[in-house]
């Protein structure tokens, strides 16, 4: 492939057909363990079709996004990743602008998520985009790491939450 640029991407929602080449991308970016398999990602792809979102370059697949909504006004953001020949090109930045912004409007004030303590590279992606880190929750993956729990407000103020 060309070199590619941010422009030639689009995000968009994810559908049933992308749930293959999704769950490829889940099998080369975390451990054993932590794979999604299909049927989870499915599930997540019937309750939350509006907050899992594909990223698409030259009708190929390079990475995604899965949130949802809890309480009405908390975006959880519950997995990303970015193709490993496409990482460092900005992508996982632009899933996560796009996934914000669509939180936002679906009435979310605040977002959360968790992140392994060793995964610089994820705990950058947030720093970068203005999440902090509040605290962390010892051996929270399977395989013993420490999680860090890490959130962004949104909006300093809602009138009600109902
Ligand atoms: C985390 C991940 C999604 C980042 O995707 P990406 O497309 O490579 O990220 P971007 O190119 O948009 O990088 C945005 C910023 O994140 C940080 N970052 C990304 N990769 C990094 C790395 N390997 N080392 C240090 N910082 C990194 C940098 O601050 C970067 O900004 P910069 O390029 O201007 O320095 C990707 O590494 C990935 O899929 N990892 C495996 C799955 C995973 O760990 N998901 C997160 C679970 S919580």
């Amino acid at each position: 492939m060309d070199e590619l640029h941010i422009n030639d991407v689009k995000i968009r929602e994810a559908s049933v057909n992308d749930i293959d080449k999704i769950y490829l991308i889940e099998k080369l970016s975390f451990h054993e363990q932590e794979v999604y398999p299909k049927n989870l990602l499915n599930f997540y792809l019937s309750i939350a079709p509006k907050t899992f979102l594909v990223a698409e370059v030259r009708d190929k697949i390079i990475g995604y996004v899965i949130a949802v909504i809890r309480r009405g006004y908390i975006g959880h953001v519950v997995s990303i990743a970015v193709d490993p020949s496409f990482r460092r090109k900005g992508f996982g930045k632009l899933l996560m602008v796009k996934i914000e912004e669509v939180l936002k409007v679906l009435g979310c004030v605040i977002l959360r998520l968790e992140v392994s303590k060793t995964n610089t590279a994820a705990r950058n992606l947030y720093l970068n985009i203005g999440f902090v880190e509040a605290y962390e929750v010892p051996k929270y993956y399977f395989n013993g790491c420490d999680a860090i729990i890490m959130f962004k407000l949104l909006s300093k103020y809602r009138q009600t939450l109902v």
